[in-house]
C-alpha cells in the first residue's frame, strides 16, 4: 500500500466538469483577493521556481519512489537511493513540501500526497518535461519574438519557438528529429482530457451499415493511435477499417493495436482513403494557421463520398469568457505554431473558405468546450 500522508481526505473531489472548475476558479479567486501586491508577485516569482524543481525531482526518480513507498522516507533513506547530497536535497524536499507536491511528515520525513502521485504518472512526467524543455524557453522568447514582429503576424511569419531553438524548420520536422522530446509531445496528447468524444458520436447506429472492406475512420494526423484504439475498444465489432494516418516518424513507433491500421500519410498532399464514412482530426487544425489549414481540409474535401463527414475534435471557443486554461492553448498554440484555438465564427469561416459546412458542434466538455464539429460537403 502507498503510504499518503492525507489519507483520511485524500479521495479526490469527484466532480462533473463544470462544477470542479467553477469551484477550483472560485477558490483561486478567494486565495487572490486576500493577497497584497508583494503576496502576487511572490506567488508569481514562485510560479517561475515550480516547474524547473519538478523537473529536478522526476529526474531522480522522487516522485514514484514516494508514491511506491508503503511509509514516509528519510531524507537519509531518498538520498541514499538517489545518490544525491542530503543537505542539498533536503532543501529541495522542504520546498516541494512547502509548495505541497509531496508531503512533508516528520523532521526530514516525506511522503506522497495526490500531486506526487500526478507528478509519478509517465504521461505527467512526460508533459512536464514538454513544458519545460520546449514551452517555457518558447515562452521567454515571446516578448522580444513580438517586439521585433510589432505585434503582427501576417500568414509565413515564424514563432517565438523558432527563435527560442534557432531554427528555420517548423516544428513537426523538427522534433520528428529529436525522438526524445518528440515522445514527451506524444506523452501530453496521451493525457485524458475532460469529456468524450465518443459520448456524442452514436456510432453503432450511424455506421452500422459500412461494408467490411470501406473505411470506417480515418484518424488524420492520428499520432500512434490513441483515439483509433479507444474506438476499437468501444465497438469492436464495428464494420469497416480504422486507419491512423501520420508522418511516418510517428506512425512507425505506434504499437499495433487489433483492427487499426497505421499509414504514413502527409496531410498536405492528397488524401488516399477515398470516400470513407468518418474522417476525424482531433487537435490537428488548431497547429496551423488559416493558409495551411484550408490546405489539409481541401485535402479531406476532394476524398470525401456524398455520404461522408469529417468529425474535427477541438475547442469551440464561445466569443466572450472562454476559460483560462482554453485561452492560455490559444496563446500556447501562437507562440509554438503562429496557430489558434477556434471561435464558432472562426470554424464557419475557415470551413467554408475550403468548400466544406459547419452541420452542428456537440460539445462534449461545456467549460473547455472541447467538441465535435460535425462537417460536410458544401
Ligand atoms: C497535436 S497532434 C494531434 C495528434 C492526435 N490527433 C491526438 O489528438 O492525439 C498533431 C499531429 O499531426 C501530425 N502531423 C503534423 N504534420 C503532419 C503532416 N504533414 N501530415 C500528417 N500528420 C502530421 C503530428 O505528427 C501529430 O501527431
Amino acid at each position: 500500500m502507498t503510504f499518503l500522508d492525507d489519507s483520511k481526505t485524500l479521495q479526490r473531489v469527484r466532480a462533473d466538469e463544470t462544477s470542479r472548475l467553477r469551484m477550483q476558479d472560485s477558490l483561486r479567486n478567494a486565495a487572490e483577493v486576500m493577497e497584497t501586491p508583494n503576496d502576487t508577485m511572490l506567488r508569481l516569482f514562485n510560479g517561475a521556481l515550480e516547474v524547473p524543481m519538478i523537473k529536478a525531482g522526476t529526474d531522480i526518480g522522487l516522485f514514484k519512489m514516494l508514491v511506491q513507498s508503503p511509509t514516509p522516507l528519510t531524507l537519509e533513506a531518498i538520498a541514499g537511493a538517489t545518490k544525491t547530497e542530503p543537505a542539498f536535497l533536503g532543501r529541495i524536499l522542504r520546498y516541494l513540501a512547502a509548495t505541497r507536491f509531496i508531503t512533508e511528515t516528520g523532521k526530514d520525513q516525506f511522503g506522497a500526497n495526490l500531486n506526487t502521485q500526478s507528478l509519478a504518472d509517465p504521461a505527467i512526467e512526460g508533459s512536464l518535461n514538454y513544458i519545460f524543455s520546449i514551452a517555457i524557453p518558447a515562452y521567454q522568447a515571446l516578448p522580444e519574438f513580438l517586439k521585433q514582429t510589432n505585434w503582427s503576424t501576417p500568414p509565413g511569419t515564424k514563432c517565438a519557438w523558432q527563435q527560442s531553438v534557432k531554427t528555420e524548420m517548423d516544428w513537426f520536422p523538427y522534433y520528428q528529429q529529436r525522438p526524445e522530446q518528440l515522445s514527451y509531445f506524444q506523452s501530453l496528447m496521451s493525457v485524458p482530457r475532460d469529456g468524450d468524444w465518443l459520448d456524442v458520436v452514436p456510432f453503432a447506429e450511424e455506421a452500422a451499415n459500412v461494408s467490411p472492406d470501406r473505411a470506417l475512420f480515418v484518424d488524420v494526423g492520428g499520432n500512434i493511435g490513441h483515439q483509433s484504439k479507444r474506438l476499437r475498444a468501444k465497438y469492436p465489432t464495428l464494420p469497416g477499417r480504422v486507419i491512423v494516418q501520420d508522418l511516418p516518424e510517428s506512425v512507425n513507433v505506434a504499437p499495433p493495436a487489433p483492427g487499426v491500421e497505421f499509414m504514413a500519410y502527409d496531410f498536405f498532399t492528397p488524401q488516399p482513403i477515398q470516400g470513407a464514412r468518418f474522417y476525424y482530426m482531433r487537435t490537428v487544425l488548431h497547429d496551423w494557421d488559416e493558409e495551411n489549414s484550408i490546405k489539409i481540409l481541401k485535402n479531406t474535401a476532394a476524398a470525401m463520398g456524398p455520404d461522408s463527414q469529417l468529425l474535427i475534435d477541438e475547442m469551440a471557443l464561445p466569443n466572450k469568457g472562454v476559460h483560462w486554461w482554453s485561452a492560455c492553448l490559444d496563446l500556447h498554440m501562437y507562440i509554438m505554431l503562429n496557430a489558434l484555438e477556434r471561435t464558432v465564427d472562426q470554424w464557419h469561416d475557415l470551413l467554408g473558405k475550403a468548400g466544406l459546412k459547419l452541420v452542428e458542434i456537440r460539445t462534449y466538455a461545456s467549460v473547455m468546450k472541447n467538441s465535435i464539429i460535425v462537417v460536410e460537403r458544401m
